[in-house]
């Protein structure tokens, strides 16, 4: 096989939207969110496909708390993967769950070109690339690009 079918074989294997979500959906009831109640999922999928989930994780003092998006960026690294093709978010039923500006930031420091799956308006799944929910992000232009 050519690295070509490789690849889109590796694509066709990979969950879609729905999958994901429903990972995301099993992941929010690990949340800790007993100041907001907001539960939050999400699920993120390596280009390998591999599928890496966390939950929201609150503290007392509320500044400290971290959103599930970037607990699972953060849970991903830590476990040697660094190459994401897409993510999903969900919060509690028919509400919206959309990422917050700073989750956008850390995704796009490894996946510029993310697809992101969330809940818009009423719940309902919206698809967007990080690209649009993150126009001009920052980013060095000396990254090193080693492990270290
Ligand atoms: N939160 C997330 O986990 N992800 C988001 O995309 C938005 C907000 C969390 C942070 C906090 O624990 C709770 O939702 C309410 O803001």
């Amino acid at each position: 096989v050519t690295a070509r079918t490789r690849a889109d074989r590796a694509r066709a294997s990979r969950p879609g939207a729905a999958e994901l979500m429903r990972v995301a959906n099993a992941a929010r009831r690990q949340s800790y969110a007993p100041y907001s109640r907001f539960t939050v999922g999400a699920a993120l999928l390596t280009r390998g496909g591999r599928v890496i989930a966390a939950s929201n994780v609150e503290n007392s003092s509320y500044g400290l708390s971290i959103c599930a998006e970037r607990a699972a960026v953060f849970k991903a690294i830590s476990e040697g993967e660094r190459d994401f093709v897409a993510i999903a978010v969900t919060g509690p039923a028919g509400r919206a769950a959309q990422p917050c500006g700073s989750c956008r930031q850390v995704l796009h420091e490894f996946a510029p070109g993310l697809i992101v799956h969330f809940r818009g308006a009423g719940g309902r799944t919206l698809t967007r690339s990080l690209d649009q929910l993150l126009p001009h992000a920052f980013d060095f232009d000396h990254k090193t690009g080693g492990r270290s």
